[in-house]
């Protein structure tokens, strides 16, 4: 026993990044325990408790006082863009200037979260802002950075694609991007085993880096085969036995976010079809707990409101490819709107005892999009164009934008981005 452990032990891959041992208990056998005295019993529970254990037990207390409130129900929409106009009229608090490599993100994610709650509320001063500052950082016109004299990178140059696909193409902007030189550049991050570099050189490569490679090619309009060799193949093999993907291919452990940038890279690819869908749907409703009703990430951990883009969109995806939908939405909503808003605070946060930020109020507002409709494909649109122009139709009283599950954006905004460039 002790040499197969050792041996596991030593076969263990990382798991995320961090190697976690693992632990063994010899259960006393019945002769040698007070067996099956009810102290006993609660005891042996209790030694069986992890920092995460208490940490849910204490988080879904927090929630179900938070869910057993009627009053709750509504999205404050009003008291939110409030707190996304703000960083476009006052300087970000000075603990946020070590984001300066995540200007990008900070900018689609701000902006994203105001188109969502509703077209207007980015006005066009505010568009005509954003692509200011991205060519003045970037004057080539991409690959984008994040600050000045910062390298290209894909997160960076997917975040800033998305934060200028939601301009409305002011001052001919979506018409300063380098498309040629951005292409020239994925290509130069492409590793023959399909997948992409995040930075030429240095970079780490992972679901994240194709799900950026892919999905900033495909909405600029350069998916060519020579791209996507191979592509396909690496993500296959990122499912992993629980259902999910990891971040690379056959040894990770499966996490909402390596597995939103799969399923989302696969649909662009028209490759739905060669994974296990079946697998998958169990585990997208897995993340969903009963007592919180929001999603969690993996296994194991705790429910996060940035999970209802994450893995919600997943579903949103795999319901819109006709495989049914495998998460309870009304609840999630429920989990959003009661346990996510605070009354004293405006912005949408990870979970009850964390403050709201920019992130998660994108992607909780994402996931309430996702909650108020349903997704299908489009018969009458030929197979290549598909993925821009899914029927979203509501099925509660909406109060959002309808949003495309595969990019994230507002889906009418996406539409018109993906006609321009084609
Ligand atoms: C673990 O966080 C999370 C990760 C290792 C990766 C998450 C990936 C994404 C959210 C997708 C990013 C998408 C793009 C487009 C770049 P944790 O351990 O803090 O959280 P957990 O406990 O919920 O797993
Ligand atoms: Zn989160």
């Amino acid at each position: 026993m002790s040499s197969q452990l050792s041996s596991f032990q030593n076969s263990t891959p990382k798991l995320l990044g961090r190697k976690r041992s693992p632990t063994e208990r010899i259960v006393p056998s019945e002769e040698e325990s007070s067996s099956g005295s009810e102290e006993s019993v609660v005891a042996m529970v209790k030694e069986m408790d992890t920092e995460t254990t208490e940490a849910r037990d204490k988080l879904i207390y927090e929630c179900r006082l938070l869910l057993e409130r009627d009053e709750s129900n509504t999205l404050n929409k009003e008291f939110h863009r409030r707190y996304l106009d703000s960083p476009f009229s006052h300087p970000l608090p000075p603990g946020m200037v070590a984001l300066d490599a995540s200007a990008p993100w900070l900018l689609y994610w701000i902006a994203n979260g105001l188109r969502t709650m509703n077209q207007s509320w980015l006005k066009t001063e505010t568009q005509y802002r954003i692509q200011e500052k991205v060519f003045r950082v970037n004057p080539h016109g991409g690959p984008f950075g994040g600050g000045l004299g910062q390298l290209p990178h894909l997160a960076g140059t997917y975040a800033i694609v998305n934060a200028l696909a939601i301009c409305d193409n002011v001052e001919g902007c979506w018409d300063k991007i380098n498309r040629t030189s951005i292409y020239d550049w994925l290509l130069s991050l492409k590793r023959e085993d399909g997948g992409f570099q995040t930075c030429l050189g240095v970079g780490e490569y992972d679901t994240r880096g194709i799900y950026c490679a892919i999905s900033i090619a495909s909405m600029l309009g350069l998916l060519t085969q020579e791209l996507c060799e191979n592509v396909v193949e690496f993500l296959i093999h990122c499912q992993n036995y629980e259902g999910g993907f990891g971040g690379v291919p056959h040894e990770d452990e499966a996490h909402g976010g390596y597995t939103f940038c799969a399923v989302a890279s696969l649909a662009i690819l028209g490759a739905l079809d060669r994974i296990d869908v079946e697998k998958l749907t169990d585990w997208c409703s897995q993340r969903q707990y009963n007592d919180e009703k929001g999603l969690s990430g993996r296994s194991n951990k705790l429910v996060d409101v940035c999970y209802s883009f994450w893995v919600g969109g997943t579903a949103a995806i795999l319901e819109a490819y006709g495989y049914g939908n495998c998460i309870n939405k009304a609840e999630l909503k429920e989990y959003i709107l009661k346990c996510c808003q605070m009354e004293t605070r405006p912005g949408i946060r990870d979970k009850p005892g964390t403050r709201p930020d920019f992130y998660h109020t994108n992607y909780g507002l994402l996931g309430v999009a996702i909650t108020e409709n349903s997704f299908q494909l489009d018969p009458r649109v030929s197979n290549s164009l598909k993925i821009d122009s899914f029927i979203i139709n509501p099925i509660d009283n909406s109060v959002l934008e309808p949003i495309n599950p595969v990019y994230g954006l507002p889906s009418s905004d996406l539409e018109k981005f993906y006609k321009h460039f084609k």
